[in-house]
């Protein structure tokens, strides 16, 4: 069985990332582990069952996948799941540092792990968590970008 994990903070979850575990999920992969990281150095504002919960509730229908959350190393998670492939969505050139730094180490820490990177469908080439928070607190129309539950969450929280 070909399995993926597909790691990141999502605080919160969005379409882009939809978008990309979707595609995955029918072209590429029998199973796909969206994988909540716990332990992360940005500021999360939804809390890791937060995070989870609006993951989940985005990616709502789609079969083959599971949301799930998770701490420690990455590669040593991807290896209790049985996954081979560690999936990441590349955007602007702007991410490719970050992804080639963290693919190389990942490497590294186990080199049976491969990593994958997809890139956006056109329409959510500029979409990020960090941008989707910054116009919700700003009051700007996030529908486009995010599912209702996620725009709920985050009208919630900046009120
Ligand atoms: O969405 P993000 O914030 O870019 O995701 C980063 C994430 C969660 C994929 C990365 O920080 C990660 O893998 N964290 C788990 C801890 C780990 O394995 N660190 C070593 C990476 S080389």
């Amino acid at each position: 069985m070909n399995i993926a994990v597909y790691p990141g903070t999502f605080d919160p979850f969005t379409n882009g990332h939809k978008d990309l575990v979707q595609r995955a999920a029918t072209n590429i992969f029998d199973k796909i582990y969206i994988c909540v990281a716990e332990n992360t150095k940005k500021d999360a504002i939804f809390s890791m069952a937060e995070r989870i919960d609006l993951a989940k509730k985005s990616l709502a229908g789609i079969k083959n996948i599971e949301v799930i959350g998770f701490s420690g190393l990455l590669v040593d998670f991807a290896k209790e799941l049985d996954a081979k492939v560690i999936l990441r969505g590349l955007r602007v050139v702007s991410d490719f540092e970050y992804e080639f730094q963290m693919s190389s180490m990942n490497k590294k820490l186990n080199e049976n792990i491969e990593s994958i990177f997809l890139t956006p469908s056109e329409s959510y080439a500029f979409l990020s968590s960090t941008l989707v928070k910054e116009i919700a607190e700003l009051g700007g129309d996030i529908s486009r970008f995010v599912s209702p539950e996620v725009k709920e969450a985050l009208k919630a929280k900046y009120k």
